[in-house]
């Protein structure tokens, strides 16, 4: 597998002696961090063919079988301060959806933050993490994404069957995870060029595909109760603009925002 993804990568990604292959690990975003803090080189990539403990936001699992997904971590070492990458997410949103449409044909929509989404369905998620230099600078960025590629409905768990869908369910075809690997590795290695200089792009591109903005969305956030509003707009670090019952707006980065009509919230 590896040798076929690195086939398809283009002749100038730059950092093919930078990528593991694994058949089975814990989780790549997990096995990435020991490797960041060992000292691993911007640019380092593992790939799974299953994890035993995929991990997405809020703590939850991401089921990752082997056979049918990607399960993929990058790490990047940006030469900025923690709140320089507000965006990070968004980005790394926006470049799977360049790849995913380069290697299945179809651009799929963005549930802010981190969800790829086809209809009502998840495709994917996006986990980032931070590492801070003892001077309060960015040691490292590891960057997580888990794509359902090859499933049919019935290969999902009983509780995710209903609102989780893959490529191949999308399209109809069978997909080659070598080519999603690939277009990933490419969209990324673009992404990491323009992250700090071409921010207000990058969210540009970001509210085009965004399904969340104009939607009615309920907000759960830790230690408060469940507030109801609509996301209007995104800020120009990410946040979601929210405007509640009596007519206030807050910026949202944080919490879990579920949009009504999407994934059981009715
Ligand atoms: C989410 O849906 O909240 C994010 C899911 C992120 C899953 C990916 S799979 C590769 C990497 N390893 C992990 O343990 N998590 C990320």
């Amino acid at each position: 597998m590896k040798e076929r993804i690195l086939s398809l990568v283009s002749p100038k990604y730059p950092w093919k002696d930078r990528f593991q292959w694994l058949e089975e690990t814990d989780s790549t975003n997990d096995q990435l961090k020991k490797l960041a803090r060992q000292g691993a080189p911007h640019g380092t990539v593992l790939i799974a063919d299953r994890q035993s403990g995929g991990h997405g936001r809020m703590g939850r699992s991401f089921h990752s079988p082997g056979g049918v997904g990607i399960y993929f971590s990058i790490l990047l070492r940006p030469q900025c301060a923690p709140g320089e990458l507000m965006h990070l997410t968004c980005a790394t949103a926006v470049a799977m959806c360049e790849a995913v449409e380069k290697a299945a044909g179809f651009r799929p929509g963005i549930k802010w933050t981190n969800d790829l989404v086809s209809g009502k369905r998840k495709l994917g998620g996006i986990l980032t993490e931070l590492g801070l230099s003892p001077r309060g600078g960015v040691d490292y960025a590891i960057i997580g994404i888990g794509i359902n590629c090859c499933q049919q409905e019935a290969d999902f768990a009983e509780e995710i069957r209903e609102i989780a869908a893959s490529l191949s369910m999308v399209t109809g075809k069978e997909i080659d995870r070598a080519a999603v690997a690939a277009a990933m590795m490419d969209a990324l290695y673009r992404m990491d060029r323009m992250l700090l200089t071409e921010k207000s792009a990058i969210l540009d591109s970001y509210r085009k595909n965004c399904i969340t903005i104009g939607r009615e969305i309920s907000l759960l956030r830790v230690g408060e109760s469940v507030r109801h509003g609509k996301a209007v707009d995104m800020d120009d670090e990410g946040a979601l603009i929210v405007e509640f019952a009596d007519g206030h707006r807050e910026a949202v980065n944080s919490g879990e925002v579920s949009i009504r009509g999407m994934y059981g919230y009715l």
